[in-house]
Parts: C-alpha cells; sequence; structure tokens
C-alpha cells in the first residue's frame, strides 16, 4: 500500500510500514460460537460492493470531501504557512473549538506533538476550567485558532469572546495578529468577524463536516503550529486511501473493520464498540474515533426516512490501565461488545527496567525488560484471555507512532465509518441529534429569532416534577 515517500529530510529509503489488521479474536475456531469462519466474514466483506460503489459515487458527486481533500495541496500548504507564521508569535496555541473543531488537532498533538509547543484546548465553557487555563498562560506567548465551521457555536463563540477581550486588555489592538480563523469559506458569523478585525483566515471545505475535518485546516493548521510532520501525515492518509479503494474486500482493512463491526452487531448482539489503544498517545485518537462513529452512525432515520434507531455505542479504554478498571466487565459481563485494540510494534523512547532487587519473585522477572515489552505483553494476554472467554476481539498493529502510520489510521477509520452509514442506509454526514441540542442552547440564551423554541423550553422546564 505505501509506495516510496518522501519525507522533511527527503526521499525515504525505505517504504513506510502499514497499519496491520489482526482478526483472528473474531474467527469461531478462535472463540466459538460468538465468532465467525473465515470465509464467512470474506463473503461478507464481498457483500459490502454495492455500498462501496455508492459511497464511491457520492464522492465522485463531490457530496462529501474528506476523501479529495487529501488531492488539495494548495490548502494543506497554506495551514502549514500558518501554523508556522503562529508558532512564531508564541509557545502556545489556543484552540477555540469543540467537537470536530477540537477533537482532531488534540488527537494530532497527544500522538505526534514533538513537544516544543503546546495546545490549550477550549472547547467546553466550564468556567472555571476556563478561567484556570487562561489564568496559566503568558497573553504575550500565545496565539490562537478560532474553529467553527458553522461559524455560530454557542461554545466557542463565548469563548472567543472571552480570549478576544483577554487579550485586546493586555496586548491592545495589536493582538490581531496572534489570531486565525478557521470557518466556512463563505458564510458564518467567525467570517464576518475576522473580516472586522482583519483577522487570518483558513477555509474548512464547504463539502467536509467537522469530524470529518482532521485534514484540512482544522487539524492541519494546529499540527503545523506543533511541529507535527504534515506531510508525513497526509502521505499516510493517502496510501491507506489506495489501499482502500484497490486491495480486494476480504483483505482490505477498511471494508474488514467495518464488515466485522457490522457482523458483530447485527448477527451477534454486540451493540458496544471497545476501542482500547495500549499507548496514552493515542488516548485522544480514540477520542476522535469515538466522536466520528458515535455521531455519524448513530441515527434515527435511514435515508429512506423509516425509523432505525441504530448505531454501535464506542466506549474508549486505555491499556494497560483499564485492565484494572473496565476489562473485568468486558471478560466476564454480558456478551454485548467487540473490543478493538490498537498495538504499538515499537516505542518512541522505551524505558529499560533495572535489575534491583531480583531475589523477590514480583520484581526479579521485570529486571532488564522494558516497560513496552511489559506493555505488550499486557495486551497480548488481554487479547488472547478475551478470546478464550469468547469474547470478540481485534486489533491494529502500527509500526510505529509515526505521523505516516497515524495519517494511515485517521483515513481508514473515516473510510471505515463512511461505509458503515452505506451498509446501515443512514446519511453518515448529519447530525441533526446535535443539532437540536445546539438550538435548545441559542434559544436558553435569549438568541434572536429563537423567542418561539425560548417559551417552548421554558414552559417545559417549568413542568418539572420529579425533582428531589
Ligand atoms: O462533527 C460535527 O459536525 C460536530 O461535532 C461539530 O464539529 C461541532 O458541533 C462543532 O461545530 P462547528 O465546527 O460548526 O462549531
Amino acid at each position: 500500500m505505501a509506495k516510496g515517500a518522501r519525507s522533511g529530510a527527503g526521499v525515504r529509503a525505505t517504504p513506510p510500514a502499514r497499519v496491520q489488521l489482526d482478526y483472528t479474536g473474531c474467527l469461531r475456531e478462535r472463540i466459538g460460537s460468538a465468532g465467525f469462519t473465515q470465509a464467512q466474514i470474506a463473503q461478507a466483506c464481498r457483500g459490502a460492493r454495492p455500498a462501496l460503489a455508492r459511497l464511491r459515487r457520492t464522492l465522485d458527486a463531490g457530496r462529501y470531501g474528506f476523501d479529495a481533500l487529501l488531492d488539495d495541496s494548495p490548502a494543506a500548504e497554506a495551514s502549514l504557512a500558518e501554523g508556522r507564521r503562529l508558532a512564531r508569535l508564541g509557545k502556545t496555541l489556543v484552540v477555540n473549538g469543540i467537537g470536530g473543531s477540537a477533537l482532531g488537532a488534540l488527537a494530532l498533538e497527544s500522538a505526534l506533538s514533538p513537544g516544543r509547543r503546546h495546545l490549550a484546548i477550549l472547547d467546553n465553557v466550564d468556567p472555571d476550567l476556563v478561567h484556570a487555563r487562561l489564568a496559566s498562560l503568558n497573553p504575550s506567548d500565545v496565539a490562537v485558532a478560532a474553529i467553527t465551521k458553522s461559524g455560530s457555536t454557542a461554545e466557542t463563540m463565548a469563548n472567543l469572546l472571552v480570549v478576544l477581550d483577554w487579550l485586546e486588555r493586555r496586548l491592545g489592538p495589536a493582538h490581531v495578529r496572534r489570531w486565525c480563523a478557521v470557518t466556512d469559506p463563505k458564510k458564518g458569523d467567525l467570517r464576518e468577524l475576522a473580516r472586522r478585525l482583519g483577522l487570518s483566515t483558513l477555509p474548512v471545505p464547504e463539502n467536509v463536516g467537522g469530524r470529518f475535518s482532521v485534514l484540512t485546516a482544522v487539524g492541519l493548521l494546529p499540527a503545523a503550529f506543533l511541529g507535527v510532520d504534515v506531510a508525513g501525515l497526509l502521505e499516510g492518509a493517502r496510501a491507506m486511501r489506495a489501499h482502500c479503494w484497490s486491495a480486494p474486500p476480504e483483505r482490505n482493512l477498511g471494508v474488514l473493520g467495518a464488515t466485522l463491526l457490522r457482523l458483530m452487531a447485527t448477527k451477534r448482539g454486540r451493540n458496544i464498540q471497545v476501542l482500547m489503544p495500549y499507548s496514552g498517545r493515542l488516548v485522544h485518537l480514540a477520542d476522535w474515533y469515538r466522536q466520528l462513529w458515535a455521531e455519524s452512525l448513530g441515527k434515527r432515520l435511514d435515508r429512506r426516512g423509516r425509523v432505525v434507531e441504530t448505531g454501535q455505542t464506542p466506549v474508549t479504554a486505555l491499556g494497560a490501565t483499564d485492565q484494572h478498571s473496565q476489562m473485568q466487565l468486558y471478560m466476564e459481563g454480558p456478551h454485548d461488545k467487540v473490543v478493538t485494540f490498537l498495538e504499538l510494534a515499537s516505542f518512541r523512547h522505551d524505558v529499560r527496567i533495572p535489575r534491583l532487587h531480583a531475589d523477590l519473585p514480583s520484581l526479579g522477572y521485570l529486571g532488564g525488560r522494558t516497560l513496552g515489552q511489559l506493555l505488550t505483553a499486557e495486551k497480548r494476554g488481554t487479547e488472547m484471555a478475551l478470546s478464550a472467554a469468547g469474547r470478540p476481539n481485534f486489533s491494529y498493529r502500527l509500526p510505529k507512532l509515526s505521523a505516516h502510520a497515524l495519517g494511515q489510521l485517521v483515513y481508514m477509520f473515516e473510510f471505515q465509518t463512511a461505509l458503515s452509514g452505506e451498509l446501515l442506509g443512514i446519511d453518515a454526514f448529519d447530525q441533526p441529534g446535535v443539532e437540536a441540542g445546539k438550538l435548545a442552547a441559542y434559544a436558553l440564551m435569549g438568541r434572536e429569532g429563537y423567542t418561539k423554541e425560548a417559551r417552548r423550553l421554558q414552559r417545559e422546564l417549568a413542568r418539572r416534577r420529579a425533582v428531589v
């Protein structure tokens, strides 16, 4: 899949290794009646062909842009240039955005940042957190990315005003050069505000929604600010795109992932999907994926308007920490889960365990090994124990946590989610449930044009009877 590739340092001698999928833990021969034979899985993968064709047609028609944006080099270059400009102004980038406008940046930071600079994500409007975060920052050492596709999300707009005022009071009008507004190319109040204040702007393509936008300026600007290998990230995504659109279905990571999850949900009642990375650096990628999956596939209506109320619930866990917290439930509780592991074959900095007090049985066997070896052993042990207990699981293995490997994962998860939407016959790219909550917040906060809705909500609040 991944062909010879370029990095900032020049042509790589060997092609970057590809992400692997091991689904032994879904096979009947391994986990018994909860599993499927390889022939059944291959057949179901081939059965996804019409859904694949539908997805292809939708992408070719330009309805959804997460795939084609990988070819927009000028847009990626603009994000790089802007990220580097802001990096010259400070060590911290305040990211003012929420949901799909924040989770991707956070995932990229924790997985790939070299650590010279940091993001301060202001997504929630928890006053204590916002207060503490701003109090910890030096205004002369920050830049700000205000990110909202719609240009109107209440949390983002409120925090934006708070940050605007905070910087203005401390730095005067010159603070505007520290900002970049990332928003819809044509419309929305953030675009208008940027015009009024003279803020620099970057567009989010009209056909790319928040949770599919990590490889637009939404994620690339913060990544470039941090010094992440943006070219490698995009190259990895393109390599996985080539794989997902060319490999035979039964050997195709994107098709296999979507098919296994669907088979487990529809034929085995596994309505909960646990994503469990064995790497602290991938925790936020799991959070990003949880949103991607939940918001895309949790839907009341199918494309024909029939009530389906579908969607497998995504849950995140961290290995090995959650072996001591949630694993008991996964191992022995209801048979309603499928566990997806993320495993690294090597770590950025492994740590040797010193050979000390080797005469004590619980220390002796550890000395001379590494923490990375222990973590991998924990993962393999858990995987095998789950399989032995008849609990479906599968693993993605990354050669190492490089920008290229992360790019592969990002595209693969986006593809898998979009294809799952087609398999379910739903629109994976809208979010009517989220919009309903946004509108209610506008109404309750007195936004103009929402008076009728505000009255209805006030009446409903007044009718609350079950308050103890
Ligand atoms: O994926 C989505 O569309 C949402 O999670 C949005 O990203 C989130 O609601 C924020 O929207 P906006 O970027 O318009 O502020």
